[in-house]
């Protein structure tokens, strides 16, 4: 049985800060921990036995970077086998990877950009569905940051998200941090991009830092504090669509354990805001019939 979604301010597990999280650091002060499990597969040893112990400490999340849900290359069984394995001794309410393609005859080192087709989201959403029976388990696609548009599109991203969520039937992780850096650097509105985004099949939220590569373009690097506008746009969300896990993503320049943590303090203040601010409207909703 798959554990029910935690829900508050959680943290990207980093191997910079297990062995404190191991120790109790994060006991009571992080909501869950979000892990990608390629670093531990086909591995044994110290490293495994420690992720042991901090999973029986926290809800985890899995999420990873090498499914290649938008590429052309067969989906390979061998790697989902042994992620299926992987879940099954360390639970997730869900399994996410990212609308991207990062594998083309041999892995790439990075998340790529897909056309914004119909063809590209029809095959995209039938390779999402193959892992959702791979894993029997819920996959959620998260929205990644682009540079240059792939391609001649046919759909802006928002059309082209909506198409590949509905066809393949999953849910949306959402990270706001990409979709204010995109819109920074493609000229759009983040809030009329949201607006078309539906935030029903919005199962989860990321947040990071960004950071400027020159004087017109935002580049994501998570080496960075978030901004102000990045929790703006956790808040709109979170308003909307209530309680949900939202998670913290910091995977360079990392700071000391104790800054994440203060910085996950500081994201609960505006997420608990943000909730009252939901409930507030429920009861509206409720209480006018
Ligand atoms: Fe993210």
């Amino acid at each position: 049985m798959l554990p029910p979604p935690p829900t508050g301010i959680g943290l990207g597990l980093r191997s910079a800060f297990m062995a404190e999280i191991d120790a109790g650091a994060a006991d009571g002060l992080v909501a869950f921990l979000e892990l990608s499990p390629e670093n531990y597969l086909w591995r044994g040893g110290a490293a495994v036995d420690q992720l042991g112990r901090i999973c029986e400490r926290f809800p985890l999340i899995g999420h990873g970077v090498a499914m290649n849900l938008g590429g052309v290359d067969p989906l390979d069984p061998r790697f989902f086998g042994e992620l299926r394995r992987f879940l099954d001794r360390h639970p997730t309410p869900w399994y996410s990877d990212h609308l991207c393609f990062c594998n083309r005859g041999g892995e790439l080192h990075d998340l790529l950009p897909l056309p914004f087709t119909t063809r590209t989201a029809t095959r995209t959403a039938a390779r999402i569905r193959e892992a959702q029976e791979r894993l029997e388990r819920p996959m959620l696609v998260e929205n990644v940051s682009y540079y240059l548009a792939l391609g001649e599109s046919e759909h802006d991203e928002p059309d082209f998200i909506v198409e590949v969520i509905e066809r393949a039937d999953c849910g949306l992780l959402l990270d706001v941090n990409n979709a204010y850096v995109n819109a920074q650097n493609h000229g759009f509105d983040p809030l009329e991009w949201l607006a078309r985004i539906p935030l029903e099949r919005v199962r989860q939220l990321h947040v990071a830092g960004h950071e400027p590569w020159d004087d017109a373009t935002l580049v994501d690097t998570h080496g960075a504090a978030v901004r102000d506008e990045v929790y703006d746009l956790m808040a709109w969300v979170v308003e909307r669509i209530g309680p949900v896990p939202v998670l913290l993503e910091r995977d360079n320049n990392i700071p000391p354990l104790a800054d994440l943590l203060a910085e996950v303090k500081a994201l609960d203040a505006v997420y608990q805001g943000a909730l009252a601010r939901w409930r507030a409207s429920e009861g509206q909703e409720v209480a006018g019939g």
